[in-house]
């Protein structure tokens, strides 16, 4: 990668893998439930929950080795989302992160089963960790909010005084926007955040998790399967309501000017007590990790 401003610091993402392989591989799970597993988490995703949830706990002045449990956590419950999201019943997608689906290279049942299970391993990850019972309240709450986010998109039953936005906003909220939200707040809470900072990662969040899935249903429409890894022209296909699908290309992009411009507006209201400036950079430093992590991703191609 160049050293262009929205390059994210990718650096935690080959000890966060590790850290994820070693607990994985430590679960007394038949051998091929573990390679399941494995091939759906370590295979060659961006780790943007991850990512986020470390810049987020040094974002208020935390050790990023203290986010870890979490970003482990947050990814797993992703990429559990991700297999169920693809199965027949749901996307049907025989492609994601460049490879064959799990339900295509391992059968829909063990899918099934591996998705379950990544879903409980998050939770067994943080039970024993410190702050674990308030970040796995963050977290089931974001995982219900994300599956409830699922099933408007899916199966919606949306009362017909809903506007179609609204509807949009409401998909969107849910399906991607929490766990991103959770993943920024897990950190900031690990990082030992005070009300105010816990606030403005808050206000960073939602702004960039509904950019996410803008430029998400953008790049179904405007790249090509290759360079995603992901069967693009889906949402069309199958009928989702989209951004691009409703106000257009051209549209969605402001639309993802204008979050990326709050998002970095909620991080200039983010403070670091002066009890804690002593030992650790400025806040517009320590804060550039969440601001190229927004920048990268209103800007990504895959
Ligand atoms: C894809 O998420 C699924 C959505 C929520 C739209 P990512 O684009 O973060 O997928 P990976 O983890 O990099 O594969
Ligand atoms: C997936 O949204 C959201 C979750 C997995 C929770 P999409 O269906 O738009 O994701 P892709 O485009 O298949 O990655
Ligand atoms: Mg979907
Ligand atoms: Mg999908
Ligand atoms: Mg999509």
């Amino acid at each position: 990668m160049t050293d262009h401003p929205a390059t994210p610091d990718t650096e935690p993402i080959a000890r966060l893998e590790a850290y994820l392989a070693e607990f994985i591989d430590q679960r007394p799970f038949p051998t091929n439930l573990t390679d399941a597993i494995r091939y759906a988490v370590l295979g060659p995703g961006k780790r943007l929950r991850p990512l986020l949830c470390i810049q987020s706990c040094r974002a208020v002045g935390g050790d990023e080795e203290q986010a870890f449990p979490p970003a482990a956590a947050i990814e797993m419950v992703h990429c559990f989302s991700l297999i169920h999201d693809d199965l027949p019943a749901m996307d049907d997608d025989d492609l994601r992160r460049g490879r064959p689906t799990l339900h295509v290279k391992a059968g829909e049942a063990m899918a099934i089963l591996a998705g379950d299970a990544l879903n409980s391993l998050a939770f067994e990850l943080l039970a024993q960790r410190t702050n674990g019972c308030r970040l796995s309240e963050e977290l089931a709450v974001a995982t219900n909010d994300m599956i409830a986010g699922q099933v408007y998109d899916t199966i919606p039953d949306f009362d017909e005084s809903v506007e179609p936005i609204e509807r949009l906003r409401t998909i969107h909220r849910n399906k991607t926007g929490a766990l991103i939200r959770c993943a920024c707040r897990m950190g900031a809470i690990a990082g030992g955040a005070d009300d105010d900072q816990l606030d403005a990662v808050t206000a960073y969040a939602d702004a960039i998790g509904l950019m996410f899935q803008v430029v998400d249903d953008l790049l179904d429409v405007t790249q090509t399967t290759e360079q995603l890894g992901k069967t693009t022209g889906k949402d069309a296909e199958q009928g989702k309501l989209t951004f691009p699908g409703l106000i257009g290309v051209d549209a969605s992009r402001r639309q993802v000017e204008t979050l990326l411009r709050q998002a970095h507006e909620a991080l200039d209201r983010l403070q670091i007590p002066v009890t804690q400036t002593a030992s650790t950079p400025e806040t517009s430093e320590t804060s550039d990790g969440l601001r190229r992590l927004a920048d990268y991703m209103a800007v990504r191609l895959r």
